[in-house]
């Protein structure tokens, strides 16, 4: 028996936030946000609205994509770095909106890796007969971390006021991370089935060395409080990256681990059909792509209008190839992502 993904769905904010919008709060522009990562626009959530709320319209979608009703699931395991709450986890949220059953829900980090790691453990939840059908949902709102109320008004349509000099200095701070996130929810559900269709081979990463390359300070349970108004002034809770490190271990790591489950699964690399990697930067995607030696069209990209969804790029992007037709049966799909922790890993799936 494989784990095979009978539906998917994706659960995405109404805001369409362009390149050219965001130079308004801050300097920087359409050209330099292209250039460096490829984006042109990304989608933000309403202030009030979590990713818990992403998840669910994902959720909904997929369970009813999979011609299944709420009842039918029998776990759920849930994917993100930017839960609405501390505690509880998104998972007991989302079982309540969408009335599932009293089953386990599982919350899961792993930020941009954490559709993978989840999609490890759905796998050896149906291949130990325990749970026979699993949602997965990857669901993110990051702009929470960012200083929209300097100008949110603005970036949204609501007010036409100009930014002051003093918002468009602080705004400008954190430029090189904020025009590279956006906000949505992405959502597979997940079955048991007899046949050569499924989940092939996982291999996970995980290297702490690497923990301070992307991390966020502030809020944290080392500090009496866990939170202060003198942290959020210096910004400590916002993540900080190195962003060229990140790069750097971006464009090695992937093309490896690919190669390690290909090399597992006795799948040569250019018998893979599609590569889906993480949606953080076209550059690394594309870098990705020429390191295993394929041509564009078969490593897909959609970063161009969502940006970096973390733990939603994935299985956003599976269910745009769907939708698009890309994926036929019969095919080697690989998935591939790397992300704070730092925590990569490969997942090889036959359509
Ligand atoms: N607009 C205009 N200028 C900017 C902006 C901006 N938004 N952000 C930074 N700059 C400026 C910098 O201040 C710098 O100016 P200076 O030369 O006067 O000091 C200049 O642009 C160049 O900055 P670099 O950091 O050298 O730019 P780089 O080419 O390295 O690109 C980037 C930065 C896009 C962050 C790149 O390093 C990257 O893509 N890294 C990967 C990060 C990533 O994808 N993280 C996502 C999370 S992890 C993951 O999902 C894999």
């Amino acid at each position: 028996m494989r784990s095979v993904i009978t539906g998917t769905g994706i659960g995405v904010p109404p805001h369409v936030v362009t390149n050219a919008a965001l130079s308004k709060l801050m300097d920087t522009s359409d050209e330099w946000i292209r250039v460096r990562s490829g984006i042109q626009e990304r989608r933000y959530a309403e202030p009030g609205q979590g990713s818990s709320q992403l998840g669910v319209l994902a959720a909904g979608n997929a369970i009813a994509d999979a011609g299944l009703t709420p009842s039918d699931i029998d776990a759920v395991i849930f994917a993100t770095m930017t839960p609405d709450h501390v505690l509880p986890g998104n998972g007991p949220l989302l079982q309540k909106a969408l009335g599932l059953r009293d089953i386990p829900t599982f919350d899961i980090r792993q930020q941009c890796s954490g559709f993978l790691y989840g999609l490890e453990l759905a796998d050896l939840f149906i291949q130990s007969g325990r749970y026979r059908r699993v949602l997965l949902v990857g669901a993110e709102v990051h702009t929470a971390f960012m200083p929209w109320h300097l100008g949110w008004d603005t970036l949204i349509g609501q007010s036409m006021r100009e930014i002051t000099e003093a918002e468009r200095i602080e705004n400008t701070a954190s430029r090189d991370r904020t025009v590279l996130f956006g906000d949505g929810a992405g959502a597979v559900v997940i079955e048991g089935r007899d046949g050569d269709a499924g989940l092939g081979p996982i291999r996970l990463h995980t290297d702490g060395t690497g923990a301070g390359v992307l991390t966020m300070l502030g809020a944290s349970f080392k500090r009496r409080p866990f939170v202060t108004h003198e942290q959020i002034d210096a910004g400590e809770t916002l993540p900080i990256m190195s962003g060229k490190e990140v790069f750097r271990s971006a464009v090695t790591l992937m093309p490896q681990v690919v190669r390690e489950v290909c090399e597992l699964s006795g799948v040569a690399v250019d018998a893979l059909d599609l590569v889906l990697v993480h949606q953080a930067n076209l550059r690394i995607i594309e870098g990705v792509q020429k390191a295993l030696g394929l041509s564009a069209d078969r490593v897909p990209h959609n970063v161009e209008r969502w940006g970096n969804t973390t733990a939603a790029t994935l299985p956003i992007l599976f269910h745009e190839c769907r939708q698009q037709g890309l994926i036929k049966p019969g095919m080697n799909l690989m998935f591939t992502a790397l992300g704070s922790g730092l925590h990569w890993g490969a997942a090889l799936y036959r359509t």
